[in-house]
């Protein structure tokens, strides 16, 4: 028996949720634990396409998914979701989806703040996806916060409303200058959203310690990546949660000896939506054949993602940072009509070698990247299921991501599809 954290190594938009899709075959249990609808994890079934942003990838395999306490969940999105997958005649009810009593709100007012502070800050922005994610943490962090528990009850949710929406409301029209709440009908549209939601709503620890009893197999899903990280990563320029390993324990209410294995999702280059320092950043042609051919567009917000060359140092940071004990590269097959491939392995600041990500954004910003090329192999690999299969220069790619990291490479991906997969070493077989 074994419980698997998957996490995202870079910036997020990594292939995590087809992954998580994958692997949730040998799973009984999938569990978000961070994050909120800031995610967008796109699966890919029989040509299909489904991109999740609050359920766990694992509700297509029909396993019982669970959103952590750590998660901050937009009760609208959440229906949304649910109806949608009900409507493709797929299960998404209380039996198989289960929301933790501790879980917080995204309220309106969240959004409107995420928003008003965006535009505020003007060409300074973070980026954000607007979705009232990182207004929603502060709340959390300043026990300000509507718990799932009390949401779906009528009294409380009431009571915190009435003493939350004066605060929030003064903010929203004295500092930011813009829309305020109306707490009446915030309460009746949200009165209807928790008795949708209420029979959902369990203890989520609880039902994970029994799967661990009952000798299921549980999936963490983490969201966004490792460098949005609110401790470690790019700060200010990353999401208000830990997307880090740690983060499956605090966020689901397990302990860290049940965890046995932490796969790194890495794509095969690198991107990033939103603002903030990306060292291996390209700004030329192939940047651009890269975006063109990777389809790299937010799977939330549909922007533009900045793509650039692979960098082992932030790697090895999500190594460090995650305890990786595998990995799973995806999107290889973008890298096919390339003549040459550039991996970024140090960074140059000042004329001094930095092999490790500096915590000062102004040095991070200032520093140049170092590069080795490699061969491309300029063919379509995406029929490809077997390693061996693989063009010569693929695997030699391949092999020096090993070798700069020291991390088994588990699974290669080659195309958005489940099928579209060679896996050398599934993490559930130990
Ligand atoms: P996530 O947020 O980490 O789940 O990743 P996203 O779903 O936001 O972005 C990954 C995108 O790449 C999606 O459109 C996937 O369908 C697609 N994708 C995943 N793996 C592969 C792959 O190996 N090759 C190609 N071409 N596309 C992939
Ligand atoms: P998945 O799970 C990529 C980025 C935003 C912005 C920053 C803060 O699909 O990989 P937020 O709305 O969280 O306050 O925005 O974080 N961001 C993501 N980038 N993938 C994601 O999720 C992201 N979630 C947030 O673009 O730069
Ligand atoms: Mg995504």
């Amino acid at each position: 028996m074994a419980n698997i954290v998957i996490v995202g190594t870079q910036w997020g938009d990594e292939g995590k949720g087809k992954i998580v899709d994958l692997l949730a075959a040998d799973a009984d249990v999938v569990v978000r634990f961070q994050g909120g609808n800031n995610a967008g994890h796109t699966m890919v079934v029989d040509g299909e396409q489904f991109i999740s942003h609050l359920i766990p990838s694992g509700i297509l395999q029909k396993k019982t998914c669970v959103i952590g306490n750590g998660v901050v969940v937009d009760p609208a999105v959440l229906i949304e979701e649910i109806d949608y997958l009900e409507s493709k005649g797929m299960e998404a009810g209380p039996d198989i989806l289960k929301i933790s009593d501790r879980a917080h709100v995204i309220m309106p007012y969240h959004k409107l703040i995420d928003h008003g502070r965006e535009k505020m800050k003007g060409a300074k922005k973070i980026g954000t996806t607007g979705r009232g994610i990182g207004p929603s943490y502060e709340d959390k962090a300043t026990r300000r916060g509507i718990r799932f528990v009390d949401f779906v009850d009528p009294e409380t949710f009431k009571e915190r409303l009435q003493t939350i929406v004066p605060e929030k409301n003064f903010y929203l029209e004295k500092f930011l200058g813009i829309e305020t709440v109306d707490l009446e009908s915030v309460l009746n549209q949200y009165t209807r959203f928790a008795n949708r939601l209420k029979p959902y709503v369990a203890n989520v620890s609880m039902v994970l310690q029994k799967a661990g009893i009952d000798g299921k197999q549980i999936l963490f899903e983490g969201a966004q990546g490792t460098h949005l990280d609110i401790d470690h990563g790019t700060y200010p320029f990353v999401t208000s949660s830990n997307t880090t390993s740690g983060n499956a324990c605090c966020g689901s209410g397990v302990g860290p000896k049940d965890i046995h294995g932490v796969l790194g999702i890495v794509k095969a280059y690198t991107t990033r939506v939103g603002a903030g320092p990306f060292t291996a950043e390209l700004h030329d042609d192939i940047g651009d054949q890269i975006q063109r051919n990777g389809a790299e567009f937010g799977a939330t917000t549909g922007r533009r993602r900045r793509c650039g060359w692979l960098d082992t140092v932030i790697l090895n940071n999500a190594v460090r940072l995650n305890g990786l004990t595998g990995l799973a590269i995806t999107k290889l097959d973008v890298l096919g009509e390339l003549d040459e491939l550039k991996i970024c392995t140090g960074y140059e600041h000042d004329g001094q070698y930095i092999s490790n990500v500096p915590a000062n954004l102004n040095q991070l910003a200032a520093c140049k990247p170092i590069y080795e090329t490699l061969a491309g192999w300029r063919q379509d690999i995406r029929t490809i299921r077997r390693y061996t299969d693989l063009p010569l220069a693929a695997r030699q790619y391949l092999a020096r991501i090993e070798a700069l990291t020291g991390v088994p490479i588990q699974i290669v991906s080659v195309g958005p599809g489940r099928d579209e997969t060679i896996v050398l070493d599934n993490p559930f077989s130990r």
